[in-house]
């Protein structure tokens, strides 16, 4: 067992939270719930998403949302990009890290990004080499690593060669996305020890989806591989609006509470992203899917 000392926390509840709620949350509440997540200790917290506002309502607002952030210091906000596009309207507000995004499987990709594997590898390659010049880190993700709902069972070695192949293009870590959370311990574990035979362990996170309540269990898992990087999102929001039957992401909350009790150091104060999860819920008017924050709050 290789359990890692402390965990960093990747924080996508205003980005993979946001983006799949019915409720259209105004641009300053946006911003609150970012700065009241950079306040948690939280080092890394996806702010928003540079796609297509046709595609994406919820987040069209992106501009206003990461320009009204109070940036702290030793703190990265890396935001969505599908495209050179996207690239430039990040760019225009300083954006100083992306994530770049695809599957491992070919028509979940079509579904999500209206493009093959390839062509939107394709369509990173400008974004990557822009992104080098101009200093800017970049983060991959690759989706439906453990099933797809439209193809079902997804190939390990699928999942492997896409996730090599945005290492090799420069991407500094690559996320490991079990979209509609159908994943069981023993296939993430695979699935993780697979990718790790050929993309740095130190490369690598876990982003799980909790549809199937799976996702504590699978991420146990993938620490005792050794996995150092979790995603996670506060008050377990979100989800893909593009993948069928995609519910939340596991909750941040659950996620630090289950890393203190293995005696895995997060930098996180607990009670902090609690109050910001129960306040999430709030503004969303639905109840929080974080158990830990139920529990404490007696919500
Ligand atoms: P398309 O329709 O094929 O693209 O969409 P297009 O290039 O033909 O452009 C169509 C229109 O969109 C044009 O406008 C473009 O200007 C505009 P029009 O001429 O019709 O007025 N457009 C843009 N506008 C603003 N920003 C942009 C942009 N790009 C084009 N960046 C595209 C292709 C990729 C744009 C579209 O499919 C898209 O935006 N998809 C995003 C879907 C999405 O955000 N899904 C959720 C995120 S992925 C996820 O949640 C999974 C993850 O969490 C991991 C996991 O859980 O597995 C990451
Ligand atoms: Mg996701």
């Amino acid at each position: 067992m290789t359990m890692p000392s402390h965990v960093r926390v990747v924080e996508v509840g205003a980005r993979d939270g946001l983006q799949n709620e019915k409720t259209l949350l105004p641009v300053a509440i946006k911003i609150e719930l970012i700065d009241r997540l950079s306040a948690t200790g939280l080092r890394t917290i996806e702010a928003t998403s540079f796609v297509s506002p046709k595609w994406v309502p919820q987040l069209a607002d992106a501009a206003e949302v990461f320009a009204g952030i109070a940036k702290k210091p030793g703190v990265s906000y890396p935001v969505l990009v599908p495209n050179e596009q996207g690239y430039e309207r990040a760019r225009a507000v300083g954006a100083m890290e992306i994530a770049v995004f695809t599957a491992a499987s070919e028509a979940f990709n079509r579904r999500n990004i209206n493009a093959s594997i390839d062509e939107s590898i394709a369509r990173f390659e400008p974004v990557l080499a822009r992104a080098k010049a101009d200093g800017v880190a970049v983060r991959g993700y690759v989706s439906t690593v453990l099933g797809c709902p439209y193809q079902g069972e997804v190939p390990l070695a699928d999942v492997v060669r896409v996730a090599k192949r945005l290492h090799d293009l420069g991407c500094h870590e690559i996320s490991l996305g079990d979209t509609i959370g159908v994943g069981t311990p023993g296939k993430a574990r695979a699935m993780l020890k697979a990718v790790a035979s050929e993309v740095p362990m130190a490369a690598l996170a876990v982003h799980f989806h909790d549809t199937y309540g799976q996702a504590l269990a699978n991420i146990l898992a993938c620490l005792e591989e050794g996995v150092g990087v979790i995603d996670s999102a506060v008050s377990g929001t979100g989800g893909c609006p593009y993948a069928q039957g995609a519910s939340g992401n596991v909750a941040s909350e659950d996620v630090v509470y289950m890393l203190h009790g293995l005696g895995v150091r997060t930098g996180i104060d607990l009670d902090r992203l609690i109050d910001t999860g129960a306040w999430l819920a709030q503004q969303l008017h639905k109840d929080t899917a974080s158990r830990v924050t139920r529990a404490r709050t007696g919500g």
